[in-house]
């Protein structure tokens, strides 16, 4: 089996952009990495150190610091700089508007150097950026994607996991909507090796103390702070879930997995971006997979939709 040969530009090297960096130099995913970082020195000791790190892995891979003249042939631009977070914030959407200069000012020069790839966001609020850096950058809605809600997703199937001592792997739950505080489980479309999760919960109320499917979006939902609040920044769970997406995409797997992408009628929305289980696949966001919710779910969905959607205002004047 042979590797597709492809480039990755990662922008913003910062913990999250490092790690990502380090993820995808792990997996083998590209054969040419490109860090660009408004500090040049840190990219360069970034890519140093990663070139290096390369002697023990299974591909020959070239890592170097670059800048946006690299972009012109690289199949994925992943941006995940990022404006501090505000100390005590507790909401990703407070971050809103100094993420949309920097994403404004990278977008522009991507998109200079004639980048006709797959633009990933990374940056927070990811849902808002996906969908700035979507209008900024011209490109066709299926090359832009944000990571959404993968991570959510893992946080809340290890979860369910460690409940019942099983392999998260084996959980099939997604979270949907904002990645934030919006976000929705699809508990209807929820199993554990084809048993649905309404059940399993049921089944074991006794060993899992009553734990309820509020409890468990609260916790999905708190998971990010709980790291955030103690080391100030949460990088390798947001790093394996790019590194994912990247995969599937690099790769051209069509693996499902819930990404921010923009919804044209699916779910009954138009013009939105957020995450839903989406194919992916070298063309990126290939089909919107579209999952039965129930009522309840449906309506905090829509509410979701509404929350991102008041931020755009702003983002469009
Ligand atoms: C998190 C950041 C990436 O949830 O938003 O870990």
């Amino acid at each position: 089996m042979g590797f597709r040969s492809s480039k990755v530009v990662i922008v913003g090297v910062g913990n999250v952009g490092a790690t990502t960096a380090y993820s995808l130099a792990n997996q083998q995913l590209c054969e040419e990495l490109v860090l660009i970082d408004v500090n040049r020195d840190k990219a360069v000791a970034e890519a140093l150190d990663i070139q290096q790190s390369a002697y023990f892995m299974e591909r020959n891979m070239k890592v170097r610091a670059g800048d946006y003249a690299d972009c012109a042939d690289a199949d994925m631009v992943v941006i995940s700089a990022s404006a501090p977070m505000p100390k005590d914030s507790d909401d990703r959407l407070q971050m809103l508007k100094p993420s949309m200069g920097l994403v404004r000012g990278i977008v522009d020069s991507v998109m200079e150097s004639g980048f006709a790839g797959i633009l990933l966001l990374v940056s927070n609020p990811v849902d808002v950026m996906t969908y700035y850096a979507w209008r900024l950058s011209g490109l066709p809605s299926n090359q832009v994607i944000g990571s959404g809600t993968n991570l959510d997703t893992a946080r809340l199937c290890t979860r369910l996991a460690q409940m019942y001592d099983l392999d998260a792997r084996s959980v099939q739950a997604y979270v949907i909507g904002e990645h934030g505080d919006s976000e929705v489980v699809s508990w209807a479309s929820a199993t554990i090796g084809g048993k649905s999760v309404t059940d399993v919960l049921a089944d074991n109320a006794s060993r899992t103390k009553g734990t309820t499917k509020d409890d468990l979006l609260k916790s999905t939902i708190q998971a990010g702070w709980d790291i955030f609040s103690r080391k100030g920044n949460t990088c390798y769970g947001i790093a394996s879930s790019v590194t994912a997406i990247a995969r599937s995409i690099l790769n051209d797997d069509n693996a499902i997995m819930p990404v921010s992408v923009r919804l044209a009628g699916q779910y009954g929305v138009d013009g939105v971006f957020l995450s839903v289980p989406t194919i992916l696949d070298h063309t990126g966001a290939k089909e919107i997979v579209e999952i039965r919710l129930a009522p309840d779910e449906e309506a905090a969905f829509k509410r979701s939709v509404e929350v991102l959607r008041s931020q755009y205002e702003l983002v469009d004047s």
